[in-house]
């Protein structure tokens, strides 16, 4: 039990590696609030996470919007009463080059996968500062690294995330550590819209798993594993990092 007691908000939570690392850190005695815009899918979440006691809340809604990171720390507080770790995992893709984007797509994709961390750092922090302090976890990825072909807004969004993780690291240590996993691709929803931008998304995929030194994609669980490590005290020497986790693909 590497979370007992601790206080946590998900976001992205209703879906691949966020509902693994909401699933895996209650598993590990944390209490989480749950995030993410699908209803149906976030309350089914929580009601298969509380049998046994209550350990999750659901609250829905778009981090895109500066409020609903106020609000979801507003939950974490009046149902925990602190914040001791964060796991941001909200992402989109809004696929296309910089010629072909529209600006409202380039302007969400930033929200959504950037300004989101931000919005709720902004909120959380303050009161994490409070306590003894905390972790803050953000899933980056590759992309800040090595670009995708028609994934303008999406590479650049998660570059920003990446120095924005070492800029809170240095601005709010030793409290608070801060870090980023980047993962390769990881077998989610997401890496099949993500295919899309190619001409065959099936043949895309299976090329994408076989390029990777270990042959076969990602599971969520397997960034879960490495998220408790990031937010558990086995970490407690690692702030300002990014840390790569792809099978090896980014080796070649
Ligand atoms: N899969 C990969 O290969 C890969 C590789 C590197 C990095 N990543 C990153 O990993 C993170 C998780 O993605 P995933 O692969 O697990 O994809 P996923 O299964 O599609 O999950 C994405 C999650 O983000 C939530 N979300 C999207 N837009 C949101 C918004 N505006 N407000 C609140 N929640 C929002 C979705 O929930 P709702 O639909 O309920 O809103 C869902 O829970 C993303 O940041 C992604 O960029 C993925």
């Amino acid at each position: 039990m590497k979370l007992q007691g601790k206080s946590v908000i998900v976001t992205g939570a209703t879906s691949g590696m966020g509902k693994a690392i909401a699933t895996r850190f209650i598993q590990e005695g944390a209490q989480v609030i749950l995030n993410g815009r699908d209803e149906s899918r976030g309350k089914s979440l929580e009601a298969e996470l509380n049998q046994g006691g209550k350990k999750a809340v659901f609250v829905p809604g778009d981090v895109s919007s500066p409020d609903v990171n106020r609000q979801l720390v507003q939950a974490a507080l009046d149902h925990f009463g602190q914040i001791d770790i964060i796991s941001t995992n909200a992402g989109r893709l809004g696929l296309g080059s910089v010629t072909d984007l529209r600006v409202e797509d380039w302007n969400q994709t930033l929200a959504t996968n950037l300004s989101s961390v931000y919005y709720l750092c902004h909120f959380a922090i303050p009161e994490m500062l409070k306590t003894e302090g905390g972790v803050i976890l953000v899933n980056g990825s590759i992309a800040a690294f090595k670009s995708f072909p028609n994934h303008a807004a999406y590479n650049a969004s998660k570059a920003g995330l990446v120095a924005l993780v070492k800029e809170m690291a240095l601005d709010y240590g030793p409290k608070i550590r801060v870090n980023a996993i980047c993962p390769g691709p990881v077998d989610t929803p997401l890496i099949w819209d993500s295919a899309k931008a190619f001409e065959n998304p099936d043949t895309i995929v299976q090329q994408t798993a076989n390029s990777t030194l270990i042959k076969r994609l990602g599971t969520p669980e397997d960034i879960a594993n490495l998220a408790l490590f990031l937010v558990s005290e086995e970490s407690s020497w690692m702030t300002g990092a990014a840390v790569t986790i792809d099978g090896g693909i980014s080796v070649k």
